[in-house]
């Protein structure tokens, strides 16, 4: 994935180490070091977002990469959609599979979904979904659990921005969302063309430009939301 450099993102996904949390502790230090901005393509969305100075990597080194500190390019599309469609979701109880920062739970839930759960591994990502769901005064369940070896929450739609980035993930993600669908789920994925995105299982809906933070650094990118099916 683009601007990726300073972490590998191979380390993330099931079986990866867990991340430490950050000191003193992780909502203090987003509080203190993460500034809550409005979010490209959905200002009415403010999020806490790592710039330059905020030293994650110095904190947290490579193993783990802070994805919930950026905003991703699938996940912008999808909640630049959402705006669009809120009939999507009204009424639907939603999962945001790989929340990170709580982007697209958040959209999700400011577009009329009857409940919203985010699904994040990442400890310090839990956290900072909780604080952005907060700060956009919004509801959010989170689920640190690992859904690829678990069974399917209670929803009616599955969203997912941005998680084909590595081929173990992609591998992993479409045996969930083939699980999803199996349920009879609805699954809508937001992704910019990652090199894992399995485009025979995709239909395209919709396509914006956005912004692409990917890890330092702002440029705009295409980007576009798909039925998975
Ligand atoms: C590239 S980020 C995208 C975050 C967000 N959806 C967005 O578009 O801004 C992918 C996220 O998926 C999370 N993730 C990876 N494997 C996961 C799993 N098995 N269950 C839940 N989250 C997972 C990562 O920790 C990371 O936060």
């Amino acid at each position: 994935m683009a601007g990726t450099d300073a972490f590998e993102a191979s380390n993330v996904g099931p079986g990866r180490l867990p991340s430490a949390p950050l000191p003193p502790d992780t909502a203090s230090y987003i509080g203190a070091n993460l500034p809550l901005v409005p979010v490209p393509s959905r200002p009415d969305i403010r999020l806490h977002l790592a710039t330059p100075s905020s030293g994650l990597s110095r904190q947290l080194g490579n193993a783990v990469p802070p994805y919930w500190a950026f905003c991703w390019s699938g996940g912008l599309a999808l909640a630049r959609y959402l705006a669009d469609r809120p009939d999507c979701v009204s009424g639907l109880r939603v999962l945001d599979f790989g929340s990170g920062s709580g982007l697209v739970a958040i959209a999700a839930a400011k577009a009329g979904a009857r409940s919203v759960l985010a699904a994040e591994i990442d400890p310090n990502g839990a956290v900072a979904i909780g604080m952005n769901a907060a700060a956009n005064g919004v509801v959010v369940d989170i689920l640190r659990t690992d859904l690829i070896a678990a069974p399917i929450p209670d929803v009616d739609l599955v969203l997912a921005g941005d998680t084909f980035y590595s081929a173990s993930l992609a591998r992993l993600a479409t045996g969930f969302f083939d699980r999803c669908l199996d349920k009879g789920l609805r699954v809508l994925v937001g992704d910019p063309g990652r090199d894992h995105l399995p485009l025979d299982r995709l239909r395209e809906l919709a396509r914006y430009d956005v912004a692409d933070f990917g890890f330092g650094g702002m440029s705009s990118t295409s980007a576009a939301v798909y039925e998975f099916g």
